[in-house]
């Protein structure tokens, strides 16, 4: 069977808490359909907190997190929305241009299940952007962060953002929360920056909705296929 092809283990469980590392990996996957319910204060603290453990180059911690709830993230979004239907993104760091072909396919076969799954059609060009408007409206998630940077947005900046990152992922489930980290969010980043009274020198990296998945949603359920290890996976124990 080809990778890419629906597998029974694309579609789990999104609900409960995650007791263990492993349990907490398998059960991850980027939520886009939130429940309305509050995350309480003490949890966000919780897993954006714990999470600053989360390794960096030179112990640097290059990352701020500015985490909105409340009225604030509805006023945020509502800018994000305004910004995004005038159009004009200016990501602080580009967005990768050039991919490899598996990598293209694997994101082509990304957008086709997901648009599946939402019930649209590819074609339709403004289904496809009211589901991209989505992304700043958190996907109705109540609490988003934005994750920014006061060194330059250079390579292992980024690998030590995506640690933090991937560390508050873990730490949502284990909290019975869902999340989605979004580049989608760091696609305004003025409107970001002028909200939260942010000077220039801070970037913009990423952002990521936090909150608890709807459980009913077919979107939600969907879990995205991984390649195989034995492609990925090299133990080397004898040299040529
Ligand atoms: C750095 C980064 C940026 C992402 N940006 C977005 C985004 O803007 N919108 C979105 O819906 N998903 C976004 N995602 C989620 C990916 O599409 C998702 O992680 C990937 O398809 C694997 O699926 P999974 O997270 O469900 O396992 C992003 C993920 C990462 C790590």
């Amino acid at each position: 069977m080809n990778t890419f092809e629906t597998q029974a283990t694309d579609f789990v469980s999104i609900e409960g808490f995650a007791s263990t590392v492993t349990e907490a990996i398998h059960s991850r996957h980027s939520i886009r359909e939130f429940l309305p319910t509050e995350v309480p204060e003490p949890v966000i603290y919780k897993v954006f907190g714990e999470a600053l453990r989360a390794a960096s180059w030179k112990n640097s911690q290059p990352w701020e997190v500015h985490i909105v709830a409340g009225a604030a993230r509805t006023e945020l979004s509502r800018r994000l929305i305004d910004a995004a239907k005038a159009g004009d993104s200016k990501p602080d760091t580009a967005w990768p241009a050039q991919s490899p072909a598996d990598a293209k396919r694997r994101m082509f076969d990304l957008g086709m299940k997901i648009y599946g799954v939402a019930g649209i059609d590819r074609k339709d060009k403004e289904a496809r952007d009211a589901f991209m408007l989505r992304n700043f409206a958190f996907f109705e998630a109540p609490v988003a962060a934005f994750i920014t940077t006061r060194f330059d947005l250079n390579f292992y900046v980024g690998l030590d953002i995506g640690c933090y990152l991937n560390t508050v992922m873990l730490l949502a489930r284990e909290n019975g929360l869902g999340t989605c980290p979004q580049a989608a969010l760091s696609a305004f980043p003025d409107v970001v920056r002028n909200s939260l009274k942010l000077t220039a020198e801070h970037k913009v990296a990423c952002g990521i909705s936090l909150g608890f998945p709807k459980p009913d949603s077919q979107l939600n359920r969907f879990h995205t296929p991984r390649e195989s290890s034995e492609d990925l996976i090299h133990l080397i124990k004898t040299l040529p």
